[in-house]
């Protein structure tokens, strides 16, 4: 068997899967055990068709499973056996009590860590691989401290992801750079080096970098932060170049030849969506209000309203551009997921405007390459969104583009799916109500090229 340490990862989530899979991969000799309290989606992990999709995860999760790469539900088990132990639990926005629709909820952290100091019988490192507010790593000490008896001590670090969905098993193959926080202390520096000898196995060692516990917790809010208000400066500017004749894709370009700017990420779009930029800028809202930091706080909570504002303007574009009322209008959604190359669709802009379109009483046709049709009901008939009768009566789920836009007024671009921009147009113009629109959400489709076919084309940043 693997002669080098024992992990185990808690949580078998978009995070603690492709992660894992990766660290098995390429570190034959460690032995990596994903748990999870979810038997179904650990089920799932073992089976052919893993519950999440991402390229190129599949091809190593079949190389190391039942290698060096196994997925459990017994997490008692797989803790005992552990060395170091990732938590990569959920960390969602608290719906009800202090800091509501703002704070992170950490119980299922405090449960992970509880549950550690319980079962353990030998000392461990815990990673902190969830993001959570900072100072967190300081309450999972607490706990584990108060909880370790005679020979047993738990080292805490912190090691927070920036994979992006979509890209993940790349960005885990070759990250920019992989960081650890832990304490100043000697124990500290010695779990952060047992720690990073695992990451070097295969990611070069200038980019391992290691600092402070809070350091590091702080920095990947920040890094969410600062990524997700450059979607929102671009989009801002969007709204201006709508209104005066410019073009948010030139002026984007123009501005990312400046090194100090850079191109990525400018790219104007519906709006962002993702489990984590939204509830991550809205932890340092809560942070910095926590922190006596008023000015501060409203600073970053307008990344999050701009990007409600972006939304509700593209649904208002739809709108007014197809005569004022959509009502019992046709519209076919293109792409469900947040992004593409991902099948997931947590806070997807998608699901707003569709939210918009049955409130309007319009008829919609969702069409996504990836996304189940369980999770687009789901998503759909969640409290906030709608109900199960306005979905029956309002919603159909398409298997193939073609059949979504089969007589509908309009096409709603919503996901920058490849395929998209592959369609035959002639063909999807020909099926659809006249006049037929086309609303590019994601400044994906050759405008130019559908005018000519006859579609009346909208775009977000460029005038009609
Ligand atoms: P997820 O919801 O996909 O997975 C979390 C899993 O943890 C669930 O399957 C849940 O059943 C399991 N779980 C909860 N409590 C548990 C316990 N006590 N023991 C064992 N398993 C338990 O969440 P995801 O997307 O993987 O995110 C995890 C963390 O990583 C979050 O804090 C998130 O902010 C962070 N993150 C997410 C990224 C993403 O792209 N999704 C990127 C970087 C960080």
């Amino acid at each position: 068997g693997p002669s080098g340490p024992k992990i185990c990862c808690l949580g078998a989530g978009y995070v603690g899967g492709p992660t894992c899979a990766v660290i098995a991969f390429k570190c034959p000799d460690v032995q990596v055990t994903i748990v999870d309290l979810n038997a179904d989606r650990i089920a799932a992990w073992n089976s052919d068709s893993l519950p999440i999709f991402e390229p190129g995860l599949d091809e190593i999760v079949k190389a190391r499973r039942g290698k060096n790469l196994f997925f459990s539900a017994d997490v008692d088990k797989g803790i005992l056996e552990a060395d170091l132990i990732f938590v990569s639990v959920n960390t969602p926005t608290k719906k009800t009590g202090v800091g509501a629709g703002f704070a992170a909820d950490l119980a299922y952290v405090e449960a992970a860590t509880r549950r550690i100091a319980r079962v353990a019988t030998s000392s461990k490192i815990v990673i902190e691989k969830s993001t959570v507010p900072c100072r967190t790593a300081e309450s999972m000490r607490a706990i584990l401290e108060a909880n370790s008896s005679g020979d047993i001590r738990f080292d805490i670090l912190s090691n927070p992801e920036f994979l992006a969905e979509g890209t993940a098993i790349s960005d885990l193959m070759h990250p920019d750079r992989v960081l650890i926080g832990s304490l100043q202390t000697a124990e500290g520096r010695k779990a952060q080096l047992a720690l990073a000898d695992v990451y070097a196995g295969w990611v070069p060692r200038e980019k391992i970098i290691t600092m402070g516990l809070w350091s590091s917790e702080l920095s990947k809010l920040a890094a969410n932060a600062l990524l997700a208000q450059r979607i929102s400066s671009v989009n801002a500017l969007s709204a201006i170049c709508e209104a005066t004749g410019a073009d948010v894709d030139e002026v984007a370009y123009a501005c990312g030849l400046d090194s100090r700017i850079g191109p990525k990420f400018l790219k104007a779009s519906v709006g962002f969506g993702g489990s984590c930029f939204q509830k991550d800028i809205l932890n340092l809202v809560y942070l910095s209000e926590s922190l006596h930091l008023p000015e501060v706080a409203e600073y970053w909570r307008q990344v999050v309203s701009l990007n409600e504002y972006q939304k509700l303007r593209f649904s208002e574009l739809v709108i007014r551009r197809l005569f004022n009322t959509i009502t019992h209008k046709h519209i076919a959604v293109f792409g469900f997921a947040f992004k593409k190359n991902t099948g997931d669709t947590r806070e997807s802009p998608a699901i707003t405007l569709v939210k918009h379109f049955i409130q309007e009483q319009a008829f919609v046709h969702i069409y996504d390459p990836k996304v189940e049709q369980s999770q687009i009901e789901a998503d759909l008939t969640h409290p906030d969104v709608g109900t199960l009768h306005q979905y029956k009566n309002y919603v159909t789920i398409h298997t193939c583009p073609y059949d979504a836009s089969k007589a509908v007024d309009a096409i709603v671009v919503m996901t920058e799916w490849d395929e998209f921009q592959q369609l035959d147009y002639q063909r999807v113009y020909k099926n659809m109500n006249k006049p037929a629109f086309i609303f590019d959400g994601r400044l994906i489709l050759d405008a130019k090229k559908l005018r000519g076919i006859g579609f009346q084309v909208e775009v977000i940043g460029r005038q009609a």
